[in-house]
């Protein structure tokens, strides 16, 4: 792996100590690590012993005069190629939150225009503390990219969320994200190909609740849905996203709504309109229980018929025929057993779409759940085959597909 630039900028917490690890095993793949160290960082490690392992000079002041001479803050940000914050305290997390710039560490963090990766550790009642998640989905979609932290006992004597990634985790997620993995914008940029655009995006399975214990799902998994939201929000859009229950981590950079029925579902779609593109990757249920049952059913001979089916909003067929916020662009997704393309092409004139994604869900290695898509791509115009790629694939080429299929319908409007 080629040799990157790294500013690691330590904050202060037991788990500094593992911030010396993280710099030797950066520096054993060759990688030039500069540090910042926050006042309370230093109360857990001395600059003698980062600087030794880092080989350079160690940072900690933000109006110091020689530093500023030398190579002043803006410059120290901007002079790496990734930005790591380990351990990220829950101060820095809120100061980063809050767009605070009153230390040197909050300051870089604000003018950096690098991609910035925090490892957070702190106390477990801190972890959990709404202010604390408060300022972790902000951050998450502001596209700051986190690893970890992990479960275990904690130096304060509890037990729980809060222990810092090992360093080895986090050596780990660095290198993925230099391998290509752009799911991490660039802070504060929209300068992608979307950029200034609005797209909106359901993703996952809906839960439609029986009775207390029980509900209607389906197999998806949202992986695709999940990966078309990063991949427009690494193409420079704002991206909503409407999520069934998944078992993913929310897309960085993406404003996400979780929801669990097709009507919440369809409630949060239109509250996020208006948009520029719509793409309804969900698998929803298409029927629900007539009356959620307020007590467990019992397994007596009365239950067997009792369980009485309505069906739910069509969010798709909903959308396509807005009466006053249809987006430009509205695709849709068909899931189908067999004859695909028939299937596909009645569904498109169906729902009112301008393009459905359609994918034969009975094939070996099924794109429920799996990590690849063989999809065709039925419009108007005709149908395109793609060969079987990964989701994350499937995402950024129909992403790109979505681009000029925009620019198109916008002229032809
Ligand atoms: N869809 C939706 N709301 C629903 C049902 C489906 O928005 N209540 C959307 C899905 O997100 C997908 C497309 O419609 O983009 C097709 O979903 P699918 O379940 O294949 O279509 P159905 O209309 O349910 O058709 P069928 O079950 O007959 O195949």
């Amino acid at each position: 792996m080629q040799s990157k630039r790294i500013l690691l900028i330590i904050g202060g917490g037991i788990a500094a100590y593992k911030a010396l690890l993280l710099i030797r095993l950066l520096a054993k793949r060759g990688h030039k690590v500069r540090a910042v160290l926050t006042p309370a960082a230093s109360q857990f490690v001395t600059a003698l012993s980062v600087g030794s392992l880092t080989g350079d000079k160690v940072y900690q002041d933000l109006f110091s005069l020689t530093d500023e001479a030398e190579m002043g803050h803006i410059e120290l940000s901007r002079d790496a190629d990734l930005v790591v914050v380990a351990p990220a305290t829950s101060d820095l997390i809120a100061k980063m939150a809050h767009g605070l710039a009153n230390d040197l560490a909050s300051t870089l963090l604000l003018a950096t225009d690098k991609r910035v990766l925090l490892a957070p550790a702190m106390n477990v009642r801190m972890w959990h503390h709404p202010a604390t998640q408060r300022n972790l989905a902000q951050l998450k979609s502001d596209g700051v990219a986190f690893v970890g932290p992990e479960k275990g006992d904690m130096a304060c004597g509890e037990y729980g969320l809060g222990r810092l990634a090992e360093p080895e985790s986090i050596l780990a997620r660095i290198e993925k994200l230099f391998a290509g993995d752009t799911s991490i914008p660039l802070p504060g940029r929209r300068d992608g190909a979307l950029s200034g655009r609005h797209v909106l995006v359901t993703s996952g399975p809906t839960r439609e609740p029986i009775d207390p214990v029980r509900y209607i799902a389906n197999r998806s998994s949202g992986k695709q849905g999940h990966a078309i939201a990063a991949a427009a929000a690494a193409a420079g859009a704002t991206v909503t996203l409407v999520s069934g229950p998944v078992a993913l981590a929310d897309p960085p950079g993406v404003s996400v709504r979780h929801v669990e029925t097709a009507r919440e579902m369809a409630a949060a779609v239109e509250q996020a309109l208006p948009a520029d593109v719509f793409i309804a990757a969900a698998a929803v249920a298409d029927w629900r229980a007539a009356s959620e049952q307020p007590e467990k059913i019992k397994k007596d001979a009365s239950a067997a018929g009792a369980l009485t089916l309505v069906e739910n909003p069509d969010i798709l067929a909903g959308v396509s025929r807005h009466a006053s916020k249809r987006p430009a662009l509205v695709v849709g997704f068909a899931a189908e057993t067999n004859d695909v393309i028939a299937h596909a092409q009645a569904k498109l004139a169906r729902k009112g779409c301008d393009l459905i994604v359609a994918n034969d869900v009975s094939a070996a290695g099924g794109a429920m759940g799996g990590d690849s898509n063989t999809v065709h791509l039925v419009s108007a115009g005709g149908v395109v085959d793609w060969p079987t790629m990964s989701k994350d694939k499937v995402a950024a080429k129909l992403v790109a597909a979505i681009t000029s299929l925009l620019a198109r319908a916008e002229r032809s409007a």
